[in-house]
This record gives structure tokens, C-alpha cells and sequence, in this order.
């Protein structure tokens, strides 16, 4: 199967269907692993991780719940500046919980160190994240990532719940988007 027959938005295929699907599965088994006997409460970032959600909480074998959160930067220039605003708030607590956020991609690191801030004041019991994908070149703030999918390089990738314009989150693999499509070319 090639890029070119996938999706003719699509310039090559990073990670496929198969490659994502054993890798969220061991994922799965090691967050099952670490919490077991604990109340582990899944925060979903939306909208780009909540494919990466549905998949990892089927691989998760012991008792969990989850929530979901939505945050807007104000824009493309001030997304460097950190500066974000909570479009939905959790509707549970999280206090005495042992919270695990999931993510799609940290690029800047920005939004995952604005939510983690967020829920350390409202007194969990503990906060790790689990990130599917990690592009380190474009980090701006450094933000630990306790479980992790795959390491990317500076490319615009989309699919598995990753957008450009809204599109593409349905594609099941995560690939390279072709640069006349995003203005890049
Ligand atoms: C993406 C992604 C992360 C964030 C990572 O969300 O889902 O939440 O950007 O970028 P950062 O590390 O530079 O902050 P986006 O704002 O594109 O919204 P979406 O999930 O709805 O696509």
C-alpha cells in the first residue's frame, strides 16, 4: 500500500494503521499496569486525541473513567505566547484522583503545560500524560511525557484524529500531508 493510493492528500504514510494499533496496545497494558487497584481517571484532550482515546481505554483491562477538556489558543501568534483560554471544563473533579491526560501530538508543549497547571491546583492525586505522538524539534516549554507512541520530525502530519482545517481526523493512519495543501509548497 503506498501513500499515493491512500489519500491523494496524503504525500507518504508515517505510521500505519498496524504499527499504531500494537503500539496503543502495549501502551495499554503498561497503564494498566502502573494503576492498578487505583482510581485512574482518563482526561481526553479535544479534539485531536479522542481517537487515540477510544482505541487506548480498549486496551486498558482494569477499572478507569474518563473526561474530556477543550481548550482554544487565541491564534496563531499568540499560540507561542502560551496564552490559552478553556473552551470546556472537565465535568468531574479530579481532586484525589489519579489523573492521566491524554494527547494526540505535544508540538510546543504549550497547551499540555497550561492543562497540567490547570489540574495540579485543583489537587489530584497524581498527573501523568500519555501523548501518541511527540515532535520535540518544536518544543518551546519542556513538558514530561510518561508514556509515549512515537517520536515525529518537523513534518504536517494528519490522520488518527490529527486535523488540517478540521479534515482528515478519520484517516487511520498518521501521514505526511502534501504541502500545496496547507500552503506550503
Ligand atoms: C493540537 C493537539 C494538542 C496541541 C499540541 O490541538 O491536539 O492539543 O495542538 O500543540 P502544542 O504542544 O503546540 O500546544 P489543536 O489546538 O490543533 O486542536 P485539536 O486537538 O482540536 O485539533
Amino acid at each position: 500500500m503506498t501513500g499515493l493510493s491512500v489519500h491523494k492528500d496524503i504525500e507518504t504514510i508515517l505510521l500505519t494503521e498496524e504499527q499504531i494499533r500494537k503500539r496503543v496496545m502495549e501502551i495499554g497494558e503498561k497503564v494498566s499496569e502502573h494503576y492498578q487497584g487505583k482510581d485512574l481517571h482518563l482526561v481526553c484532550v479535544l479534539r485531536g486525541a479522542v481517537v487515540f482515546l477510544a482505541d487506548l481505554m480498549r486496551h486498558i483491562t482494569i477499572p478507569c473513567s474518563c473526561d474530556f477538556i477543550a481548550i482554544a489558543s487565541y491564534g496563531a501568534d499568540t499560540k507561542s505566547s502560551g496564552v490559552v483560554r478553556i473552551l470546556k471544563d472537565l465535568d468531574d473533579s479530579v481532586q484525589g484522583r489519579h489523573i492521566l491526560i491524554v494527547e494526540d501530538i505535544v508540538d510546543t508543549g504549550l497547551t499540555l503545560n497550561y492543562i497540567l497547571r490547570l489540574i495540579r491546583s485543583r489537587n489530584p492525586a497524581s498527573v501523568r500524560v500519555c501523548a501518541l505522538l511527540d515532535k520535540p524539534e518544536r518544543r518551546v516549554v519542556p513538558v514530561e511525557i510518561d508514556y509515549l507512541g512515537f517520536t515525529i520530525p518537523n513534518r504536517f502530519v494528519v490522520g488518527y484524529g490529527l486535523d488540517f482545517g478540521q479534515r482528515y481526523r478519520n484517516l487511520p493512519f498518521i501521514g505526511v500531508l502534501r504541502p500545496e495543501i496547507y500552503g506550503g509548497a
